[in-house]
């Protein structure tokens, strides 16, 4: 695990940009989970300003966001399609058919969790797993005691996004609003994940996290067993942390 803590939250988002920017510019065919949220949305703005200063060839680059809202439009601008789209993939002109999401509706979202996770598969595997983080320590929407073995799957949501989310989509109270996410394994299962993280809110979380037991309590915990994973920190979402000796 390693932790790199940014001198500013400006440089935070600076260094989560470059994160993504160096994976496209390694590899031409990398495969890139985003994830979105307040944290994202700043660095994906540096990443489309990085990029307009420096363009170079994404027609290969294949972006997914981990997880998508279920039961809103996909238009809805609180969907993960809507927020990806427009913060990375028109930005940097990523080509639409590498741009693999699921749907925000369906009668069968067991069989949509199924196809998303073969439709990453046969582009080769997640290179680059990039994650916020929920004040609960939830990943995507893998909420606290979601099991580590858990794959692709239709999760509730915390329930302050829901009120939030319910409101901004007006989606009625006898609708189920959730979330299709990646499950724990698969998010394992990248090659390699960085974990971004900015504010007092998030400090005690992350101290969980980092120094804390590895436990479906706080699935974010899990990353300590990932052999490639870097938490990209700013000043106060590290102010919990335990010194290193
Ligand atoms: C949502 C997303 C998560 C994201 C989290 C953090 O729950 N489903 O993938 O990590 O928000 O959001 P923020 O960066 O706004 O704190």
């Amino acid at each position: 695990m390693r932790i790199t803590i940014a001198k500013s939250e400006a440089e935070f988002f600076q260094l989560g940009a470059r994160r993504i920017l160096d994976q496209m510019r390694q590899k031409p065919k990398a495969v890139i989970g985003l994830a979105t949220g307040r944290t994202t949305t700043g660095i994906h703005s540096v990443v489309s300003n990085l990029y307009q200063q420096a363009p170079f060839d994404v027609s290969g680059i294949v972006v997914f966001a981990m997880d998508e809202v279920t039961n809103v439009s996909r238009e809805f601008a609180g969907s993960c399609y809507d927020m990806i789209l427009r913060q990375v993939v028109r930005p940097l002109g990523i080509p639409l058919d590498n741009f693999i999401m699921p749907p925000t509706r369906s009668d069968d979202f067991t069989a949509e969790a199924r196809l998303f996770e073969q439709r990453i598969a046969e582009r080769g595997g997640v290179d680059l797993q990039f994650l916020g983080i929920g004040e609960n320590g939830h990943l995507g929407f893998n909420q606290p005691g979601t099991p580590f073995e858990s794959t692709c799957w239709h999760s509730r949501m915390d329930s302050q996004l829901e009120v939030r989310l319910r409101r901004e989509s007006q989606t009625p109270d006898d609708v189920f609003l959730g979330g299709l996410t990646l499950g724990i394994k698969n998010i394992m299962h990248s090659r390699k994940i960085v974990l971004a993280a900015n504010g007092t809110k998030k400090a005690s979380i992350v101290a969980a996290a980092l120094n804390g037991p590895v436990t479906p309590d706080v699935p974010a915990s899990v990353l300590q067993l990932h052999p490639d994973c870097e938490f990209i920190l700013d000043p106060a979402a590290a102010e919990g942390l335990t010194p290193p000796n």
